[in-house]
């Protein structure tokens, strides 16, 4: 096997490994971080505490599945199910707001 070809399939495990844990949540771009005044640091560590924590019982909603005026509610009874502290909801709750029902 030719270099190349190695580079080529541990991307592709990457990749494959990113999405098969959370199908068809957004990966945080710039632009999404613009449009909130997050970093994509802070809403890539929103992505990863939701799928931590927000999984077990159900499957993971899509953030387009509520407003961003609704999850603030939702999540303040979920934190309290997932049993996690007011600054990891808050990272959650911006991921989920960025690309939440318009
Ligand atoms: C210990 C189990 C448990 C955990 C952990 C949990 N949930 Fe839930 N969640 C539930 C149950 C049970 C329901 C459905 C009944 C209800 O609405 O109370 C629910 C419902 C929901 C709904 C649907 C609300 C609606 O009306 O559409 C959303 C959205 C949600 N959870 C988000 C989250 C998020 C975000 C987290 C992580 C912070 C989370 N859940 C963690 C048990 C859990």
């Amino acid at each position: 096997m030719n270099f190349k070809v190695l580079i080529v399939a541990a991307l592709l495990g990457i990749i494959f490994v990113i999405y098969s844990c959370a199908p068809g949540l957004y990966i945080p771009s710039l632009a999404d971080a613009n449009k909130t005044g997050s970093t994509i640091d802070d809403l890539t560590l929103g992505r990863k505490l939701y799928v931590q924590n927000c999984g077990s019982c159900h499957g993971l909603y899509a953030p387009n599945h509520l407003k961003a005026s609704d999850w603030p509610g939702i999540l303040a009874v979920m934190q309290q199910k997932a049993k996690i502290s007011n600054s990891e909801v808050e990272f959650i709750r911006s991921y989920l707001s960025v690309q939440a029902k318009p």
